[in-house]
Formats: structure tokens, sequence, C-alpha cells
């Protein structure tokens, strides 16, 4: 049996992938040979309330000196984060020089509102060519994991924290005992800790079991992260759902007791149990509809390739890597996948060596269909392809359902 990564009770798998390369593993031909896999299972603890996934490959694996994915790529994230920063530095508590540690800072983009509001800021980010493009804008960054031992070090250097931000980071952290207990340390007695990630209430309703792939060790639902946060001196004082990332929770967490606790954290702690995320059925209907949705998609795309058309894929995501071997989509079904990360282009997709080009190339000519794999930036994608429509293309949808679009 395997145990809860969190609180030791035995966890029940509910859905496995089979073997599964790292989801932001894009790789050169060369590399082919020596592609490294895993098996990606994801399991529910009836213990903590906790999903997560049984198995993840080493963090160094993942975040490393080729990290490929940097934030400000998307306008309307790095437009996101701004607002998201604004919102922390209007809610940071009276201090006369305050300190923001952003964990999992990645380019800086977040960390640059801060910086640019004249305040004193860190970032830690353990992904090499990340922290390093964020050290060119003037941001100051400490390349390591967030840990226990690091969060110690800042104390020492720089003093506690009035407020510490991470996105899309926390869920990634396999060993959150560790980060959590240096979250404690640092932040200072009425200090306030932001976090924002895939929330998995809206994985279960839209069916995107593609948000299951190696970074995210956890998917957090209020309830499993409340329990969590207490263990370490923590409580959630607020939640506000974003629609990030295909569904977000922006958590809001304090020094036990330190702060009064909104009446949303109820309400959601309420929602939960009536969609009853604490029982095993509940992810074994998921497994089922996601099992549907895959063979939809797949049968979709063998109809498309049977009738001739060009399909390709948009957004070489770190999702469409569990949706491509998931799914089964090899390269007679998918002609390449385009994506605006220079980092991405000119290698092949994890796994099934789809290539991954460049924007430039689904422009001309315009392919019949495209599959849209990062469908969380669906409005900013849709509003600029207006002349993909115009042409005849149509966009090949798969969450919450298999479909297409024109
Ligand atoms: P992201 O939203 O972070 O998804 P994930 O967390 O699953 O990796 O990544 C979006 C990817 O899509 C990224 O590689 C950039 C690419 N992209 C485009 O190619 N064109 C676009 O217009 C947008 C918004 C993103």
């Amino acid at each position: 049996m395997k145990k809860c990564l969190l609180c030791g009770s035995s966890v029940e798998p509910f859905l496995s992938f089979g073997p599964m390369p790292r989801a932001n593993g894009f790789l050169r031909l060369e590399e082919f040979e020596r592609e490294y896999f895993f098996p990606l299972e994801a399991a529910f603890c009836p213990g903590c309330a906790m999903v997560q996934i049984t198995e993840q490959p080493e963090p160094e694996r993942m975040f490393n000196a080729s990290y490929p994915f940097f934030t400000g790529s998307s306008r309307r994230m790095a437009l996101h984060f701004e607002e998201f920063a604004k919102e922390a530095a209007r809610h940071l508590p009276p201090s006369s020089n305050p300190l923001v540690v952003e964990i999992g800072s990645n380019d800086g983009t977040m960390l640059a509102c801060f910086a640019g509001a004249g305040m004193r800021h860190l970032g830690v980010e353990p992904s090499l060519n990340a922290a390093q493009a964020a050290r060119d804008r003037g941001l100051k960054t400490v390349s390591e994991f967030f840990t226990l031992d690091l969060a110690r070090r800042i104390v020492q250097d720089e003093g506690r924290a009035d407020t510490i931000v991470a996105a899309n980071v926390m869920c990634h952290i396999r060993d959150l005992h560790s980060a959590l207990d240096g979250v404690r340390l640092l932040l200072k007695p009425r200090g306030l800790f932001w976090f924002e990630d895939p929330y998995v209430g809206d994985v279960l309703e839209k069916t995107a079991y593609d948000q299951i792939y190696d970074e995210h060790a956890y998917l957090f639902s209020v309830s499993s992260i409340s329990r969590l946060l207490k263990r370490h001196g923590l409580e959630v004082v607020d939640v506000q759902p974003m629609p990030t990332h295909g569904g977000s929770n922006r958590f809001t967490a304090a020094h036990r007791g330190a702060l009064p606790v909104s009446r949303t954290v109820a309400a959601f702690l309420e929602r939960e149990k009536r969609l009853e995320l604490h029982h095993r059925e509940t992810y074994d209907r998921f497994r089922k509809r996601c099992e549907e949705s895959r063979d939809r998609l797949t049968a979709l795309l063998k109809d498309l390739r049977r009738a001739g058309k060009r399909v390709v894929g948009y957004g070489a995501t770190s999702k469409s890597t569990t949706v491509i071997n998931y799914c089964g989509i090899t390269t007679d079904l998918m002609e390449f996948i385009c994506d605006t990360t220079p980092l991405k282009q000119g290698t092949f997709s994890p796994g099934a060596h789809i290539p991954v080009r460049s924007h430039e190339q689904f422009l001309s000519p315009y392919p019949d269909y495209a599959l849209l794999f990062a469908w969380n930036h669906r409005d900013e994608i849709m509003e600029k392809e207006g002349g993909f429509r115009e042409k005849g293309g149509r966009w090949i949808l798969y969450v919450p359902t298999v479909g297409l679009s024109n």
C-alpha cells in the first residue's frame, strides 16, 4: 500500500496513466534514447483528503537549468500576476521597510511588481535559467528549493517577511512539511502568506485530467490545505476562486489565530462536503469521465485523419504531455504543436515526439483543425487567432467536453 506523503495513511489510487515522461521534458532527437519515464498515478488520501500523485521524479529532474517555462510568455498571465501583486501589496501589514519573498519566482514577472514599487524583495527560484532571467532585470533571486533550511538562512540575512507569495508553486513541492515549516519561520507574526494553485474542485468539474502530471505533486482542496496548514501553525484566512489555469484558488494564510477568518472559508468547506470531495467514489466517477473523454478525443482525431484533414496542436503546455500520452496521440494524428516559447521550438513533445514549432508555422498555411492544448488561455488565443477561423479553421476542444468550436 502506498502511503500519503503528508499524513502517512494508505492512499487509494484512482487513475493510472502508465509510464509517463516529464511534462516539460521537451527533447531533441539525440535525447530520445535516454528519455525518462515514471509511473503516473493519481490517488486520494482518506486520512487527510489530499489528492496526490504516488510517485514523482526527483525535483532536480524537473526544475533545472533548462526549465522551459517562463511566466512572462502569456500577456494575460503577466497582467494577472500584476493584479495579484497589487492585492498582496494593498494588504501589507503596517511595516516601515517591508520585505516580500516570492517562492518559485520564475523569471520575476510578479516580483518585478513589488520591486517596481520600491519594496525590499527576494525571489526563490531553483530553475537556474528562469532565476537568471530575473536577476538580469535586477531582481534579487536565490537559486534554491524553498525549504526550512533556506528559510532559516533568509531570516538570518534579510530578517522575517511581511508577505510571502507563491503562484502555482506550492502544489509542486513534494515535501510540503519542510516548506510550510519554512513559511512559518519566515513569516512575521502578523504577516500574510498568499498562494495560488489549481483547484481540485475545478479539475473534477471540468474533467481536466491534464492537470495531473509530474510537477503537480498535489491537487489542493480547501479542506485538505486547511488541515495541512493547521499542522504547521498556519491557517487559511481567505480563499478566492480564480479563473487562471482553468480554475484555481488564491489562498491567504496567516499564523494560526493571528487574524480573523473570512466566512468564505467555511462556505468553501460546506460546498466541498456537498461535492463529496472526501469520498473515494467521487474520484472513481472522475476516472470514468476521463476514460470517456480520452476515447472521444482519440476517435475524433482518427476520423479527421481518415478524412485527410491537417490537425496541429496549439500550445506545448505541460498539460498536453498527459493528454497526448494518455490518449495515444501520435505523429500520424498530429502534424506538429505550435508554441511561442523559443526554448520549446525545434524540440519534440515528451513521449510521443510530436515536433514543436513556432507560431509562424501555424499561420502558413493554417491547418484544418487545431487542438487547443492551452485551453486555459482560450479567450486570449481566440481573440488573436481570428484569421484561423476566417479561413475556415476549427478548434478542437477537450475541456470540459470533447468537441469542435468555430
Ligand atoms: P501554461 O498556461 O503555463 O500551461 P501549462 O501549465 O500546462 O504548461 O502554458 C501555456 C503554453 O502555451 C506555453 O508554452 C506558451 C504557449 N502559448 C502559446 O503558444 N500561444 C499563446 O497565445 C499562449 C497564451 C500560450
